[in-house]
C-alpha cells in the first residue's frame, strides 16, 4: 500500500504564484474555498488532522487553534513577516514550528513607507480629493502647499530590513535619517542611532517599524505626539496598535502634528466608510498594501510553501520565528 502523503491545510483560496500547486503535487491540500477568510473556528475545523498548515498574518495561532488542529500538525508557515497574531509559547509548548516570510517583502514595504511619507509630506491625498470634488480652480502660489522631503530628518523606530530600506531610499531623497531601536548598534553609513525621546523631537518625519509587542502597543501615544514637531510627520507601515488612534487624530485636528499616513489600523479590516480615520484630510491612510504586488506576495507565498515542505520533509524551516528552536537570532522587523 503507498504510504499516505502529509497534509497540508492552506487558510485562503486564490493565494498569488504557483505555490500552492506546487504543495498539492506533493502533499494532500485542504483549501479554504470562500472568499471570506475562516473564522478562528472555521480554521481550526479546516486544520483538523493536518502536519502542515499555511495561513495569513491576519489569522490567529493561538493553543485553541493549535488543540483544534490536533496532535499531527507540526509547522504552522505565515505568508506574514509578522507574527503578533502567534502564540509562540503555545506553538512551542506543543511542538509545532512557526515560520514567517522575512527578506522578500521589505523592499516592497520600503516603497510604501516613502509613497506615505511624500504622499503625506505633500499633502498628496488631499489634492487628490479636492480635485475630485471639482476645487481645483486657477493656479495659486499658495494652494496645496506641502514641506519639502529634501533636507527633512527622518528619524525610524525599530531598525530592522524594512526600515533599513526605508534609509537607503531616504538618502536618495536627500534626507538626513536616525533611527532608535532598543538595542544599539553601530550604523553610521546610512543613519545613526539616537535615543527614543532625541528621534521624537528632533525627526522632521517619524516612521514606524516595529513589530507589535506588548511592550510597542500603543508606544505613540498622546505623550510621545507632544514631543513630537508641529510640523513633524508620523507614519506607520508596521503594525495599528503600536499607534493611539485617538491621540493621533486629536493631535492632527488640534494642528498639533503636520500629518500622518497609515498602511496599517488597529482591528483591520476598517471598512466604514464614515471612520473618522478616513475623514482626516491630513492624514493618509491605504488598506495594508505594503507588501501587496504580484511579485512580493507570490514571494511570500513560495517562502511559506518552502518552509512546510522543509520541516514535513524532516528538515529546518527555513525561517523559523526568531527566538524559536533553530532561530535564536535577529528578529528582522527590530533588528535585533
Ligand atoms: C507582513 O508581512 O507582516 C505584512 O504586514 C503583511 O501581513
Amino acid at each position: 500500500m503507498p504510504a499516505s502523503r502529509p497534509r497540508v491545510a492552506v487558510s485562503r483560496t486564490g493565494l498569488p504564484g504557483d505555490a500552492v500547486a506546487r504543495l498539492a503535487a506533493r502533499h494532500d491540500v485542504t483549501t479554504w474555498e470562500r472568499s471570506t477568510p475562516p473564522t478562528p473556528a472555521e480554521l481550526g475545523e479546516l486544520a483538523r488532522g493536518h502536519e502542515g498548515l499555511l495561513v495569513l498574518g491576519s489569522d490567529r495561532i493561538d493553543a485553541t487553534l493549535l488543540d483544534a488542529a490536533g496532535p499531527r500538525l507540526r509547522v504552522v508557515a505565515l505568508a506574514s513577516m509578522g507574527y503578533d497574531g502567534v502564540d509562540t509559547q503555545a506553538a512551542a509548548e506543543r511542538g509545532v514550528t512557526v515560520t514567517h516570510t522575512p527578506d522578500v517583502l521589505a523592499e516592497t514595504t520600503a516603497d510604501v513607507a516613502m509613497a506615505l511619507i511624500l504622499m503625506a509630506r505633500r499633502r498628496l491625498g488631499a489634492c487628490v480629493d479636492a480635485l475630485r470634488r471639482g476645487e481645483w480652480g486657477a493656479f495659486r502660489m499658495d494652494a496645496f502647499l506641502g514641506l519639502d522631503v529634501q533636507g527633512a530628518t527622518l528619524g525610524l523606530i525599530g531598525y530592522g530590513q524594512i526600515a533599513q530600506a526605508v534609509a537607503r531610499r531616504a538618502a536618495g531623497f536627500g534626507m538626513r535619517v536616525q533611527h532608535h531601536h532598543p538595542r544599539r548598534k553601530a550604523d553610521d553609513t546610512l543613519s545613526r542611532w539616537v535615543g527614543f525621546d532625541e528621534l521624537l523631537t528632533t525627526s522632521d518625519i517619524v516612521s514606524l517599524h516595529t513589530p507589535l509587542t506588548p511592550e510597542t502597543r500603543g508606544m505613540i501615544g498622546a505623550a510621545e505626539l507632544a514631543r513630537m514637531k508641529r510640523t513633524a510627520t508620523l507614519v506607520n507601515t508596521g503594525r495599528g496598535g503600536v499607534v493611539d488612534e485617538d491621540a493621533l487624530l486629536s493631535a492632527l485636528r488640534r494642528g498639533e502634528l503636520h500629518s500622518a499616513g497609515l498602511d496599517v489600523m488597529a482591528g483591520e479590516p476598517r471598512s466604514d466608510p464614515a471612520d473618522p480615520l478616513f475623514a482626516e484630510p491630513r492624514l493618509v491612510v491605504l488598506p495594508h498594501v505594503g507588501s501587496a504586488t504580484e511579485a512580493t506576495r507570490a514571494a511570500m507565498v513560495d517562502l511559506a510553501a518552502r518552509n512546510i515542505d522543509a520541516v514535513l520533509d524532516g528538515g529546518a524551516a527555513l525561517t523559523p520565528l526568531p527566538g524559536t528552536p533553530g532561530r535564536p537570532g535577529i528578529d528582522p522587523l527590530l533588528g535585533r
